[in-house]
């Protein structure tokens, strides 16, 4: 006889179903307020001023590395255990990945490493908190600052992970995370940046949107012609993926509970993280 136990299974069952049916009947099959609403939810419970969607934590990524001003010819430390996302965003970015070592009993970063591998090039940092298990935020901000890096938070796994209390999403000024059905909650896909930075949240929001000056729900909701203007060349990264429909109203419903704690999306562990404890083995 062979079990088999998945690493991860999405419960989405009626609740979920009369949350698409509310999200498919208003017309609103993307980007729309349950989105905003999800977007605030995420920031309120996580302890960050604005949640800004997009399609996943990969593009999540990509837009933090943009917003932080990394470039081509840039490095950009990341962990050199990770999944590939980590790295291919810093690509996507122009940039190049430059890998260092992991510690062997947590997999998070070793920021003595970190140091050793900065060069005149390097321009960020994305400490990945890896299964959802907290790195060393502070050290590693710590690290960022005395050589004017920017630092990501790569929290693909770690909604509702916490440090010290605190929750993973209020410590700094980048923080992304993924939606995708393996994660604590999903939207079927999807990602967050959490910022307390309304600079970048702006030009995050923007950049998710082909660039353009005025947003969708702006322009819907005008009585008249609204002639936007495309302020610089973006991305449509916007919450949710390709059609067919009803890809993103799942999205945009399946993601609303996370505050709620009867809802199944929400349900998921917490890692608190006084010191770097030992991760799970065998996972
Ligand atoms: C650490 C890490 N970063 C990024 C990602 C990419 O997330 P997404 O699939 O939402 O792009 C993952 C996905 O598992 C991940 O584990």
């Amino acid at each position: 006889m062979s079990a088999r136990i998945p690493v991860a299974r999405p419960e989405l069952g009626e609740p979920e179903w009369q949350a698409i049916r509310k999200v498919v009947e208003s017309g609103w099959v993307t980007q729309g307020p349950k989105v905003e609403e999800f977007e605030k939810t995420m920031a309120g419970m996580c302890g960050a001023a604005y949640g800004v969607a997009v399609s996943s934590c990969t593009t999540a990524l990509h837009l933090s590395l943009v917003v932080a001003g990394v470039q081509p010819g840039d490095e950009v430390i990341v962990p050199s255990m990770s999944f590939i996302a980590t790295a291919n965003s810093v690509v996507h970015a122009g940039a190049t990945p430059v890998f260092a070592e992991v510690h062997p009993d947590t997999f998070n970063l070793d920021l003595d490493d970190v140091r050793r591998r900065i060069t005149e090039k390097t321009r960020a940092i994305i400490l990945v908190h890896q299964l959802g298990l907290p790195a060393d935020i502070a050290g590693c901000a710590a690290l960022a600052e005395e050589y004017g890096l920017a630092m990501i938070e790569d929290a693909a796994c770690a909604i509702g992970s916490a440090v010290d209390g605190r929750p993973i999403g209020s410590h700094s000024s980048l923080v992304t995370f993924s939606f995708h059905p393996r994660k604590l909650v999903t939207t079927g896909d999807g990602g967050m940046i959490l910022t307390s930075s309304e600079d970048y949240a702006t030009r995050l929001r923007r950049l998710r949107q082909h660039g353009m000056s005025v947003n969708d729900r702006v322009r819907h909701a005008a009585t008249s012609v609204v002639r936007e203007s495309y302020l610089e060349v973006a991305w449509n990264y916007r919450h949710g993926g390709s059609p067919p429909v009803p890809r993103r109203p799942i999205q945009q419903a399946a993601g609303q509970p996370p505050d709620d704690p009867r809802s199944r999306g929400a349900r998921g562990r917490r890692v608190e993280r006084p010191e770097l404890c030992g991760a799970p083995r065998g996972v």
